[in-house]
């Protein structure tokens, strides 16, 4: 069968797809130990909250109302409503309804934002995204409708003690051209886990306003919510910053609920681009969400519950793995947020592609690094020394998972000596 250009970019396997399959065989495989996608951990205390909230919004009838219509193409207008006061309210920032649209998940506003915001012109100039910290989240780097839409900037690496290190955004060698479209980076970063400081966030801002070009700050682990952050880091909103927020790691991945705060002409493109591509974001989300806000719930259990449960459970994996691979094999990026474990085996033989297919034989999956480097020349070696980990399995899974790893690693230095 012959596609469309469309068809052969989007129809063939991207970094993404094979993730996702990886994702749905390695949860429902009997036996396997999955450490590669971005699974968020079933919480007992949130999965209890959500099944008595659906319960409830069961029996009074708002989850009915909520599956039997359709909303409107910026998402459920009372979810906007509540979510704009309670941002304005808690953080100060000047926003109203207008200012948030929904999605099918945060994945899909990339695709939306990045194609409005970078790829051919009416002026003729073909712009694009710039990621300022590679490693970077590797769903930004399929969704471009034109190839080479990103470039990316190596990080400086700062070493630090106890086998850890911490990527900057290196701001000698960032240089955002005429042809640059938006600046986009993770905070906290997928897969790092860095967090990048409130110093870089207004360094990135100042480039930004000074080239004209917005800021998109992805935020689907951060603050307010859910909360996935152990860091000092503080919410960042103004009118050249788009902000994307997502139900998902929060505990409702099935809910497909992305979260875009942005200017409102940006706000009624987004709105406008989900009427054409799927008339309405989904309502689910959005109705569990703003019985969270009525509640006062949203917020308070992302500080409360989400954050310190995925604290204790990486200060929990980083005990199992230094049990197992000492500093010298194995360096690991301070954890500052999100459900990643960034893995760096500095001086490894064998590519951490290589790695990936050993441990995937032995039913261990992790992702190799490489797919994490979008806009950045694949021939940097560090881009191949490095593993990705989701730490929210439980410990005795992740200790298997470990203990497996850290033998493909020693069998690999012998093979080489
Ligand atoms: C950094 C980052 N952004 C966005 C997403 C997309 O999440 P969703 O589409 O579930 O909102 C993910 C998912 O893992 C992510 O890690």
């Amino acid at each position: 069968m012959i596609f469309s250009k469309f068809g052969n970019k989007f129809a063939k396997h991207s970094g993404i797809s094979l993730l996702m399959k990886d994702l749905n065989e390695g949860l429902r495989t009997p036996g396997a130990i999955m450490l590669g996608g971005g699974n968020p951990a079933h919480i007992p205390e949130m999965d209890n909250y959500f099944q008595s909230l659906l319960t409830e919004m069961n029996q009074n009838g708002l989850l009915t109302d909520t599956l039997c219509n359709y909303d409107g193409p910026q998402g459920k207008d009372t979810m906007l409503q509540a979510l704009a006061e309670t941002l304005k309210a808690q953080l100060g920032w000047d926003i109203s309804a207008k200012n948030i649209a929904l999605s099918n998940g945060s994945q899909s506003a990339f695709f939306y934002l990045f194609n409005l915001l970078a790829g051919h012109f009416d002026d003729g100039i073909k712009r694009k995204v710039l990621f300022p910290l590679a490693p970077e989240y590797v769903g930004y780097a399929d969704a471009g409708l034109d190839d080479d839409l990103f470039v990316a900037n190596k990080p400086q690496i700062e070493l630090l003690p106890d086998g850890q290190f911490k990527y900057h955004v290196d701001f000698n060698t960032l240089q955002v051209t005429d042809d640059i479209g938006v600046i986009c980076v993770s905070r906290p970063t997928n897969p790092t886990g860095n967090v990048i400081t409130d110093e870089e966030v207004h360094h990135l801002d100042k480039l930004a306003k000074q080239h004209n070009i917005p800021l998109l700050i992805d935020n689907a682990y951060g603050i307010p919510f859910p909360g996935i952050i152990f860091t000092e880091a503080t919410p960042f909103w103004n009118e050249n910053v788009i902000l994307c927020m997502s139900l998902s790691k929060l505990g409702l991945p099935g809910t497909r609920c992305g979260i875009i705060i942005a200017n409102e002409e940006i706000i009624e493109a987004v709105s406008n681009m989900n009427g054409i591509i799927s008339l309405a974001p989904g309502g689910v989300g959005p109705a569990l969400a703003l019985e969270m806000l009525r509640r006062n719930d949203l917020m308070s259990l992302s500080k409360d519950v989400i954050g310190p449960f995925y604290k204790q459970r990486v200060e929990q994996v980083i005990d199992i793995i230094r049990r197992y691979l000492p500093e010298d094999k194995c360096l690991i990026h301070k954890p500052e947020g999100a459900i990643f474990l960034w893995l760096w085996f500095k001086d490894l033989p064998i590519s951490s592609a290589e790695l990936y297919r050993r441990l995937k034989q032995r039913g261990v999956l992790m992702v190799p690094g490489h797919f994490f480097f979008p806009g950045i020349e694949q021939d940097w070696p560090h881009a191949h020394q490095c593993m990705r980990m989701n730490y929210a399995p439980e410990p005795e899974i992740i200790e298997k998972g470990i203990v497996i790893l850290a033998e493909e690693i020693e069998l690999a230095f012998k093979k080489a000596n």
